[in-house]
């Protein structure tokens, strides 16, 4: 090999493709930090949980991508299991919560947990007021007809947010009431979006009163001077397991375990607060920032991981809420 030849093959070895399911900021912060730090380029995408994994299946037999970072942990397991992902025990793992290693031992060590993060509502105390609409304070609120054409959530077929509340509702009404639920409170829908942080972004900016979000997803837009307060429902909510996974048939395998071990690290974790996003780190030493919500005062259903990650019971409910909610018209 001539010597461009093999410096060629140096600078080729040294990247690594990653698909961010995170806000644009993280994303943003960790391909900067990653590459300065370590030498290796990191070559983005970002995309919404729903729409990563559309994109690694569409893959499957020629992968593009190495690792998957972020998202919601749902669809990690549904890539696990699927075949989608392999399997890799970081050496960081000693040092993670016993929930981010569940979510891990669940798919037999092809995904594992990075933050945690309670679902709730985002609300514009601004908007409310001038409506003369009280704050939402349980799900059974959100059908309220003061709301109707003011809340936003997004599509569950893109968005992992979106699927996490078809999952948390199932578990806490069962499924024929949750759907009975979800069908009333079309009526009250003014958008279905394509990313699960679009409707806090618009409730932030005044565009619509409530949203369906991560309250984790709050205090980054108010930050920004943004008219925006959070609020998790009364009857008890659920949580996502963010995950990241390393993409079967990976073509820079070594860069992409170098690249999780690092993603479970206390200072890669602590970037999310940095970009002013505030999950949950599953590193037991990484900082946790005042803005994290507080998980002991959220009521949680204890969520069934397992059963609404797998890949039938995940594409039967999406299914049912494009045939049942999303198609009818609203009156
Ligand atoms: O980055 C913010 C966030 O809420 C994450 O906590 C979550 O994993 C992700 O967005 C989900 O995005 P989407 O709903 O678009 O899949």
């Amino acid at each position: 090999m001539g010597s461009l030849g093999f410096v060629g093959a140096l600078a080729q070895a040294q990247q690594i493709n990653v698909i961010c399911s995170v806000q644009a900021e993280w994303c943003n912060m960790i391909s900067t930090v990653y590459a300065k730090t370590t030498g290796t380029k990191v070559n983005m995408t970002m995309k919404g949980s729903g729409e990563a994994l559309a994109q690694i299946i569409a893959e499957k037999q020629n992968p593009k991508t190495d690792v998957w970072f972020g998202g919601t942990g749902d669809p990690h397991l549904q890539a696990a299991e699927q075949n989608l992902t392999q399997e890799y025990k970081s050496p960081m793992m000693k040092d993670l919560q016993p929930w981010a290693l569940q979510q891990a031992a669940q798919s037999n060590y092809r995904t594992v947990g990075i933050y945690t993060g309670p679902l709730g509502f985002g609300y514009n105390p601004n908007l409310l007021k001038k409506k003369g609409a009280p704050v939402p304070k349980a799900w059974k609120d959100l059908l309220n007809p003061v709301y109707k054409g003011d809340i936003q959530v997004a599509n569950p077929a893109s968005s992992g947010t979106a699927y996490t509340m078809v999952a948390t509702l199932v578990q806490l009404m069962g499924e024929d009431q949750a759907f009975d639920f979800m069908k009333k409170l079309h009526q009250n829908i003014s958008q279905y979006t394509r990313s699960g942080t679009g409707p806090i972004k618009a409730v932030a900016r005044g565009e619509t009163a409530v949203s369906i979000s991560f309250v984790h997803d709050g205090p980054g837009e108010k930050s920004k001077g943004f008219p925006v307060e959070t609020i998790t429902p009364a009857e008890g909510t659920g949580a996502e397991i963010g995950s990241v996974s390393i993409i079967k048939g990976a073509r820079n395998l070594n860069e992409a375990q170098k690249f999780v071990d690092w993603a479970l690290t206390p200072s890669a974790q602590e970037m999310a607060a940095a970009a002013k996003q505030y999950q949950l780190p599953s590193n037991k030493n990484a900082k946790v920032d005042p803005n994290v919500p507080d998980f002991k005062k959220i009521k949680f259903i204890n969520y069934n991981y397992a059963k609404y990650g797998n890949s039938e019971e995940r594409k039967r409910l999406i299914a049912r809420w494009e045939k049942e909610i999303n198609s009818i018209p609203k009156q």
